[in-house]
Parts: structure tokens; C-alpha cells; sequence
């Protein structure tokens, strides 16, 4: 197939300055997200739920084969499937399972198998990694850097939930089978992250965590 150019009209330049204070600004945004696992019961509209999905359908992938899927729940039937199916998961983690490094490293977060923000908060979205394609005459198709693909554009969608003024958990309750079963999701896609989608709940706390400082996550080479 012969490639098809277009004109970059989308692009916007800001003058240096601007440039300055728009990453600045932006930085000081994504510091305040924290991983949020009290959530309020209050609803969310599901057009945010929509523009914060299109949001992650924009990320760059392999060969553009945008491999997700994004599976969006408000229905308190299936919540309440979800959190059930996800404890019985938690539970054998956490009583068995994880190896005992694992369970330390988790340790200062205080988590445990009980996940009451999977029925509490108004929205669930579950992400999908579609590992190969299914054509319509039931032949497969080769996807491309599948995982990475899928990390960025769920890292979008976090960003966006972000900025939209909601709160969310990267969740990965493991194994993760059950959700494919639950959105009747096809043996070509891989449940790969639940996020619970909300408004943090009036007495959510957060964990006392801290992040690396530039010269510990970076190496500039610019002398
Ligand atoms: C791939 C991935 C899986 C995670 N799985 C869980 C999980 O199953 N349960 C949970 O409570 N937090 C989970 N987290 C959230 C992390 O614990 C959290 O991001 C980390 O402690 C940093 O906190 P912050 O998000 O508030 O910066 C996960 C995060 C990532 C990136």
C-alpha cells in the first residue's frame, strides 16, 4: 500500500517562555495524581468516561495497529461481579501466592484482598491488550510491541482522568481472567489493567510515598 502524506496543521509552536511555563505548569499537575483506592459514590458522566477513553485511543503505537480495547462499567450488577471475582483473586494473593519479597514491597502501601472501591466507585474501566487479531475470516494478524503500546496509551488515559479532576487506581488483580469472561472480551485480548474511576472519597487518604528526583531517573549528556 502506498503511504499517504498530509500537511502538519495540528502543530502549535509557543515561544520559548511559553514553552517554559506550559511544562512547569504541566509537571506541577501530574505531581498531585495519587493512586486513589477510597472513592466516593458519587456519579461521573459518561461523556468524561468517553473523552477520557478517545483521549487514550490518540496514543502512538506500533504500526498504528491500536491494539486496545477499553470496556467502560457503570452497571452495579457487573460491578458487584467484578469486586467478587477480584477478592477471591486478592485473597489467594495475599494469603499464599505472592512471594514473600513481593508481599514486603507492597507492605508500605497497606493494601489487603478487600477491594470495596470496585463496587463503590461509579465507573470501571477495564484495558484490554489485543495480543494478535482476529480477522473476520477467523485468520490471525501479528500486532506489534502490543505491551508497549497499551502501557502508553493507558498512561494517557491515567493523565486524563487526571486532568479532568477525577481520581483513579492502576489495579491488577492477578490473575486476571476473569475479566475477559465478565466483558465477554475474545481469546485474542488480554485483560491488562482495572481502573476504578471516581471522585476520591471526603476521607481518602493516600499513602506517605515519595519519587525519585531527576538526577536519580535521568543522565543528561548536553555539555
Ligand atoms: C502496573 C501497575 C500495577 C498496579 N497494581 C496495583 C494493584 O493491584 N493494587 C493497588 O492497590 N495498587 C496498584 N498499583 C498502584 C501502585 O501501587 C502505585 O502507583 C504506586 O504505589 C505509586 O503511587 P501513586 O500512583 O500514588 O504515585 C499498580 C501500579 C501499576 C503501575
Amino acid at each position: 500500500m502506498q503511504a499517504q502524506y498530509q500537511p502538519l496543521t495540528a502543530y502549535i509552536e509557543y515561544p520559548v517562555d511559553e514553552m517554559c511555563t506550559k511544562a512547569a505548569t504541566f509537571r506541577a499537575h501530574m505531581q498531585r495524581r495519587r493512586s486513589v483506592r477510597s472513592f466516593a459514590d458519587r456519579p461521573v458522566p459518561r461523556s468524561i468516561i468517553e473523552d477520557v477513553i478517545l483521549t487514550a485511543g490518540t496514543a502512538p503505537c506500533g504500526a498504528n495497529q491500536q491494539p486496545w480495547h477499553f470496556c467502560a462499567i457503570s452497571s452495579p450488577a457487573m460491578k458487584q461481579r467484578i469486586r467478587s471475582a477480584a477478592e477471591v483473586e486478592e485473597q489467594t494473593f495475599y494469603s499464599g501466592r505472592a512471594p514473600t519479597e513481593w508481599l514486603h514491597a507492597l507492605a508500605p502501601l497497606g493494601t489487603n484482598a478487600s477491594k470495596p472501591f470496585l463496587d463503590i466507585a461509579p465507573w470501571l474501566i477495564v484495558c484490554f491488550a489485543e495480543s494478535y487479531q482476529l480477522k473476520e475470516d477467523g485468520t490471525k494478524g501479528k500486532n506489534y510491541y502490543v505491551t508497549e503500546s497499551v502501557g502508553i496509551a493507558v498512561g494517557m488515559l491515567i493523565s486524563a482522568i487526571h486532568s479532568a479532576g477525577l481520581a483513579t487506581l492502576t489495579h491488577t488483580p492477578s490473575p486476571m481472567g476473569f475479566l475477559s469472561d465478565i466483558c465477554g472480551r475474545g481469546d485474542n485480548e488480554r485483560a491488562f489493567l482495572l481502573l476504578p474511576v471516581g471522585y476520591p472519597a471526603a476521607d481518602c487518604q493516600v499513602p506517605v510515598i515519595t519519587k525519585k528526583p531527576l538526577d536519580q531517573i535521568a543522565t543528561f549528556f548536553d555539555d
